[in-house]
């Protein structure tokens, strides 16, 4: 491979760091007779809206218009999945909602003006945790269940057991670009819209239900994201509808782009999640029986959270073979945002589940929570709860032995002993935690990928795939895979802006499967093209096509690299000769299938794996702590291109540690979302960023069946964060003289604080009790 497989750095970085890469907002100033929409947000978690009164905004100066339900001329519906979410409500179901928006000349313009509509509501009773809605009965859909054997008998069979529950807060996505549309309206009922959202041809169908059009009048175009990570997957819709609704009406461009806080408040997070367990277990540690019941906070509709539930169920088991479990899941609903995708997808929450449940065992057994860990990982033969086949179980272990070497654990953890028993006010701790995570949609059909590849009369060429560039590297990856399949150098080819008029009908960038699936898709345009170009070659050097190599854009016969002509040449000569320099191609996951009746089947075309040990240091005064170093090993397959990987595990990990400690979500007694900005949320900086982070990529780990051998990493690495949060717990536990240590997600350092005094107070029972 010439390309593929080289650390390149991101195909964007230098128009990123230069300020010349072009998001959105950055349209405004090439736009003419641009105009800015502004939301009038509900101050109500659950309210009738009554009447809306524009007649203090529609006359002010620089206002062209308002919009109300009346001015849908299709469905007043967003949802992307069921039709739960009226653009314009007659009843608003979280704090914040837009019931109304209001566009002028200017944002400024159109923020006053969105201050002087007046609109009155009757408040009602809001649902507004999971614990309400459970209470209340308040769900999206029946419960969800997956089972094997009879945990019921085991769990009474077994020699120990326990139950207890776990309540997992969500996390705001913090893309550093907020959601952004911008539509232009064109001849013949067209509309251009430019979107920041990872699935161009939703939204696409979006806005055309919501103008009651057909989509092929509709042009959806994403040239990238300030990042999404999950945030844009469906919940991007909203406000290119707005703005498409605002533009067909005016007849001029609008632009809808939130502010930090209206993003915060109006859009979905990670799912908050409840689990309540019942637990049976052998004295060596052996988990003989789970009962697990999930509740998932949707929010008010139910957007995708039925497929984000369904991801958490299957990953309850992590790398640990469950023989008698059952899991019953089920999606509340609350007046609240919607809660949606987030890296990770409810993986996430269910394999915290699983290492909640590993870590109490562990300390009601007294053993090394490593230890148990272990003997509980699938071995070659075994099969997941829902039947798939863990085909390549010895890469957990191969990857758990490998780390635990270049980490140097056992060495740190006999000197963090001795660093414990010097310190009585400082606490240190280490721990290990594997990911194994599903690659594909869960939702089968949406592992399908198209791109259309174009040769120009020079040679060079244009790259169109369904995927959508959001700081991951997708692009880069997608460029390499081009060039190499063509047999041409990187600077031949430009990637172009995902458009749902160049590629239809795709399914979202998600489920880290961008690169298997568009990557597949574009070899496959790449080579119908290098085919046609062959037989050309082959007439003109008089060899056979299967002799020909195109090769850093040179052609010519395998034998005789001294005849060589170039690339353009060869382009030419197929013009003249009348052949397609055009291709698209199509990949679809092979294989995959999954039965929602009976709960089996191969749901994930293969796992990604990986390890982390990560080492914190608490103070016991204040709950403060620190991450002091992490070693992450992690398996892409064959990297496609290493330095963008490494960011995808480093920035994964990062991201998941903020989930796991310093990112809290706080809503207040009226259902407003109180953390709306980087001031009260705590997001990871380079601050949270351990002094050692030694970060590797599993060596010699080709998959076959994906593309150039590459698994996908977009998401996995964020699950290698549960080993913070393991380590924190293990720190707590030092205080303390054994037992179960209950530490919330996420472990702030006021919740690590409650965390000791709760084990301190259990070591002065016990010492009490002995005396
Ligand atoms: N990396 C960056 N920089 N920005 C993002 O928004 N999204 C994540 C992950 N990595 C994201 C990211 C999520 S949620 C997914 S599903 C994958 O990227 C999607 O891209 P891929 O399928 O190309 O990996
Ligand atoms: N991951 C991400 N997005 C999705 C999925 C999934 O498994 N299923 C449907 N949308
Ligand atoms: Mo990622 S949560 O699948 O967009």
């Amino acid at each position: 491979m010439k390309v593929v497989g080289k650390a390149l750095s991101h195909e964007s970085a230098t128009l990123h760091v230069t300020g010349q890469a072009t998001y959105v907002e950055d349209l405004a100033t090439r736009t003419a007779r641009l105009a800015f929409a502004w939301p009038v947000q509900s101050p109500h978690a659950h309210a009738r809206v009554l009447s809306v009164d524009f007649s203090q905004a529609r006359d002010l100066p620089g206002v062209f218009g308002c919009l109300a339900a009346a001015d849908v001329p299709g469905e007043n519906d967003v949802g992307p999945v069921r039709h739960d979410e009226p653009l314009f409500p007659e009843e608003v179901s979280f704090h914040g909602q837009p019931v109304a928006w209001v566009v002028a000349s200017s944002s400024e313009l159109a923020r006053l003006a969105a201050e002087r509509v007046v609109v009155r509501y009757e408040p009602l009773p809001a649902i507004q945790s999971i614990a309400a809605a459970v209470a209340a009965d308040s769900f999206h859909a029946p419960a969800e269940r997956l089972r094997r054997g009879d945990p019921e008998q085991a769990l009474a069979a077994a020699a120990q057991r326990f139950e207890g529950e776990l309540f997992i807060n969500g996390q705001e996505h913090f893309y550093l670009e907020t959601q952004a549309a911008l539509a232009v309206p064109e001849e013949g009922g067209g509309l251009f819209v430019h979107s920041s959202t990872q699935h161009p041809t939703e939204t696409q169908e979006v806005v055309a239900r919501v103008l009651g059009v057909a989509k092929h009048l509709v042009t959806v175009q994403c040239l990238r994201m300030g990042g999404a990570f999950g945030g844009k997957e469906t919940q991007a819709n909203t406000w290119a509808a707005v703005a498409a609704l605002a533009s067909v009406k005016l007849g001029r461009p609008v632009m809808v782009r939130l502010t930090r806080a209206q993003d915060m408040s109006m859009t979905g997070k990670r799912h908050p999640f409840l689990g309540r367990f019942r637990v049976g277990f052998s004295v060596e540690g052996q988990l003989q029986a789970l009962l697990l019941e999930l509740f998932s906070d949707g929010g008010y509709s139910l957007d995708l959270s039925a497929p984000v539930l369904g991801r958490a169920m299957f990953h309850i088991d992590n790398c640990y073979l469950l023989p008698n479990v059952e899991v019953v899941g089920r999606v509340c609903r609350t007046h609240a945002v919607s809660h949606t995708a987030f890296r990770g997808f409810g993986g996430p929450q269910g394999m915290l589940m699983i290492e909640e449940v590993l870590d109490r065992i562990a300390r009601q057994l007294e053993l090394a929570p490593e230890v148990v860990r272990e003997r509980n990982f699938y071995r070659p033969g075994d099969t997941t709860h829902y039947g798939q086949p863990v085909r390549d179980a010895e890469r957990i272990t191969r990857i758990w032995s490998e780390i635990k070497v270049s980490s140097d654990f056992e060495r740190r953890r006999a000197a963090i002993e001795s660093f414990n028993e010097a310190h009585p006010h400082d606490k240190r701790a280490l721990a290990i935690t594997p990911v194994k995570f599903g690659i594909s949609f869960t939702t089968t059909f949406f592992n399908q990928a198209g791109a259309l590849d174009i040769i120009y009369k020079d040679g060079s060429v244009q790259v169109n795939h369904g995927g959508t560039e959001m700081g991951q590297g997708l692009h880069t990856k997608m460029l390499q895979v081009a060039a190499d399949s063509l047999g041409l150098p990187l600077s031949a080819l430009r990637i172009m802006a995902t458009r749902t008029d160049k590629v239809p009908n795709t399914s979202a960038t998600a489920a880290s499967a961008g690169s298997d699936l568009n990557g597949a898709a574009i070899k496959a345009a790449c080579e119908t093209l290098k085919e046609r170009l062959c037989e050309v070659a082959a007439r003109y050097f008089h060899a056979p096509a299967a002799d020909i190599v195109i090769d850093t854009g040179r052609v010519f016969p395998v034998e005789k690299p001294e005849l060589g002509i170039g690339f353009s040449d060869i382009v030419q000569q197929a013009y003249l000769e009348r052949v397609p320099l055009f291709a698209t191609g199509y990949y679809k996951t092979p294989k995959i299938h999954f039965n929602r009746e009976t709960g089996q089947g191969e749901p994930f075309h293969y796992f990604a794996y990986g390890a982390a040990v990560s080492e914190v240091e608490i103070d016991g005064f204040t709950g403060q702590y620190r991450l002091l170093r992490a070693d992450l090993l992690h398996d892409v397959g064959d990297s496609l291109s290493p330095l963008v990987d490494r960011g995808q595990v480093e920035g994964g990990f990062i991201q998941g540690v903020g989930w796991l400690t310093t990112e809290e979500l706080v809503w207040n007694e009226s259902g407003a979302f109180v953390t709306r900005g980087p001031s009260t949320y705590k997001l990871p900086t380079l601050g949270e960023c351990p002094p050692v982070f030694n970060v590797a990529l599993l060596q010699k780990a080709a998959e076959p069946g994906v593309v150039y051998g590459s698994k996908a990493v977009g998401e996995p690495p964020l699950m290698l964060a549960i080993s913070v949060r393991e380590a924190l717990r293990a720190a707590v536990a030092a205080f303390g003289a054994g037992g179960v240590v209950e530490l919330a997600s996420p472990a702030t350092p006021e919740a690590v604080f409650w965390a000791i005094e709760r084990v301190r107070s259990a070591r002065k029972a016990r010492s009490r009790a002995a005396e």
